[in-house]
């Protein structure tokens, strides 16, 4: 372990008081390239989150609004930690959550003077596409368009990761309907509010029985506005001294030879054999590969209990481990052969086949409709019979009773997710209240005139309330649901993401628990916590609904 001084070199990072501007990385065929002048950009990257330390650990964290770290909105520790990115030869960090309520500014210019681009996942711990009961809601809504806000602004944000290693095996390739939704909401939030065109994408395990099939999904189909604009690997196949053969690369280049936007390791560095000793590096921007990838991102700066870190932080000192010099010595001998953006003309131009489903992949090519708070806001206003405030186990229960009333099973189709069949109500992306609130008014109103009275009762859990009748930007939003909620909406949402201002709530289908996937090795840590969301009662009472007692 060495230390080395960094004061100096911090002191001058930090002396420019103006928005730094670096060229913007854009995208040409499966390519990035710095805009200007066309050279091609292979990432040199290192992924930066620390953990959360929530009693007491050695982090700053700031839990007064978070449970995570956001490591590029505390100035000394991107002060402290940039040289060392430089000592690494990095030009982009990966970011895992960062919190929309900071300013990003100095660690964003400080960065940018390092030649350090940005790509940040858009979840966070709590606020991510679950996979065992995957759902993309308002709330998930607000928190990625926060994000966006947050960081569009500067030039050095390169891209943002839609999901993290959300499907992982071909018992979740469901919740890949849900991710992909996200991708297309988020990439049309960028266009309706006029940022610089940042592209969008997924960053995946490496999965052997669905490898293929989850690579297609993200960028098949004609409709680029829903494809992913980059896909992003996480493997560790490489361990010790491999080879090019036995880890699998070659293979993973053949199947990518053809893929029609960049890909690039968004995470690698298999920890198996230590020090790391980062043979790979040699391969990955070697004759080999560089045609095909667009470099990597080494799991991960700091060393924690997962033994993945470059260097140990202890306040603000920083010491190098083994693996440090090993790494930086490694990038600083690669020459990747690239080629001009003008010189470019890409061949891969055709989008990937979707995969079918079947018994191995049961996403549907139609995805989820964008979450839209105003519509379901008009829509529970609209409600005569409501829920009551109620526990989420008594809210579950109640969407078995009433989704299970076998002759009424309708009054659910307007809250359906199902992404196998493809088949969608208007206001599944609505929160549990509004949910329940639609199906037990939907009952409700399906009873004979003479029932209603006590039809809106649910033992005690439902209670009737005036309607108010939609107007104006409502009544189109709600007519174009539908009667059933069966119908397509298709106005954009017009409540965006920092104007809706719910991002605490955290307790739509959104929030985390320990098999959530907001951010891989850091995340399957205890440090996420466990409540469990809402859409598992949801679809557990889905599912169950048929043994409920009925009221
Ligand atoms: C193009 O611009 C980038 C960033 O400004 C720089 O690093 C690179 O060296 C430039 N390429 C050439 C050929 O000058
Ligand atoms: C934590 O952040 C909040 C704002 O998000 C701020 O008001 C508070 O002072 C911070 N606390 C500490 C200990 O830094
Ligand atoms: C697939 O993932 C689920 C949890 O998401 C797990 O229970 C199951 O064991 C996994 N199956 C395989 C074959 O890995
Ligand atoms: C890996 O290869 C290097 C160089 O050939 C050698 O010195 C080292 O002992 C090897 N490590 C292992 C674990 O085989
Ligand atoms: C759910 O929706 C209802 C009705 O629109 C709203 O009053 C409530 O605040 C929302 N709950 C959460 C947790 O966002
Ligand atoms: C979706 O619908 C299919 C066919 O009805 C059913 O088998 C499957 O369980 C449903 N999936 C979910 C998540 O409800």
């Amino acid at each position: 372990m060495r230390n080395f001084g960094a004061a100096v070199a911090a002191a001058a990072i930090f002396s420019k008081a103006a928005l730094a501007a670096v060229d913007p990385i854009v995208i040409k065929g499966s390519k990035f390239f710095y805009q200007t002048n066309g050279t091609q950009f292979f990432m040199k990257g290192i992924a930066y989150q620390q953990e959360y330390a929530p009693n007491g650990g050695s982090t700053s964290a700031n839990s007064t609004n978070t449970d995570y770290t956001d490591p590029i909105s505390d100035s000394s520790s991107c002060e402290r930690d940039i040289p060392y990115l430089q000592q690494l030869g990095t030009n982009v960090i990966r970011v895992y959550a960062i919190d929309p309520t900071q300013s990003h500014d100095k660690c964003m210019n400080a960065l940018a003077d390092a030649g350090i681009y940005v790509i940040a996942d858009l979840s966070a711990p709590g606020q991510s596409i679950i996979r065992s009961s995957p759902s993309w809601n308002d709330d998930l809504y607000t928190r990625y368009t926060t994000v966006v806000d947050a960081l569009a602004g500067y030039t050095n944000t390169l891209g943002f990761f839609a999901g993290n290693e959300v499907t992982n095996n071909a018992t979740n390739t469901d919740a890949s309907a849900f991710v992909k939704a996200a991708v297309r909401d988020t990439k049309a939030y960028i266009k309706q509010k006029n940022y610089r065109t940042i592209g969008v994408g997924y960053a995946t395990s490496d999965d052997a029985d669905i490898r293929e099939q989850v690579a297609d999904y993200f960028d098949c189909g004609n409709d680029r506005a829903s494809a992913i604009d980059f896909w992003g690997y996480n493997i560790y196949s490489w361990c010790g001294n491999s080879t090019y053969e036995e880890s699998g690369f070659d293979q993973r280049t053949a199947e990518f030879l053809n893929y029609n936007v960049p890909v690039f390791f968004a995470e690698y560095g298999c920890n198996e054999v230590e020090p790391r000793t980062f043979t790979e590096v040699e391969a990955l921007y070697g004759d080999q590969m560089s045609p095909v990838w667009s470099g990597g991102i080494v799991y991960m700066y700091f060393q924690e209990a997962n033994n993945y870190g470059l260097v140990s932080v202890s306040g603000n000192s920083v010491s190098t481990l083994a693996d440090f010099g090993y790494l930086s010595r490694q990038i600083a001998a690669v020459t990747p052969s690239s080629v001009n953006s003008a010189d470019y003309n890409p061949t891969n131009t055709a989008a990937a086949a979707c995969p079918s489903v079947g018994s191995q992949w049961a996403a549907s090519n139609n995805l989820p409709p964008t979450p839209n708070r105003e519509l379901c806001q008009c829509m529970y206003s609209a409600l005569t019979c409501v829920p009551h405030d109620i526990s989420l186990e008594e809210a579950g229960d109640l969407f078995g009773t009433v989704c299970g009333l076998g002759a009424n099973s309708d009054v659910c189709a307007g809250i359906t997710n199902n992404a196998t069949t493809g088949n969608y109500g208007a206001y599944g992306m609505c929160n549990a209240t509004e949910q329940l609130g639609w199906a037990l008014n939907a009952y409700y109103l399906a009873q004979p005139g003479n029932n209603r009275a006590s039809a809106c009762d649910f033992g005690g859990s439902a209670t009737t309330k005036a309607s108010v009748s939609p107007t104006g930007q409502c009544k189109s939003l709600i007519a174009e649901a539908g009667p059933q909620g069966t119908g397509t909406v298709t106005s954009a949402p017009t409540a965006t993401g920092g104007s809706s201002g719910s991002r605490s709530s955290g307790s739509g289908s959104g929030s985390g628990s320990g098999s959530g996937n907001a951010a891989p090795r850091v995340g399957s840590k205890a440090v996420f916590g466990t409540e469990i969301a809402i859409a598992t009662y949801l679809s557990l009472a889905f599912v169950s609904g048929v043994c409920m007692i009925f009221l």
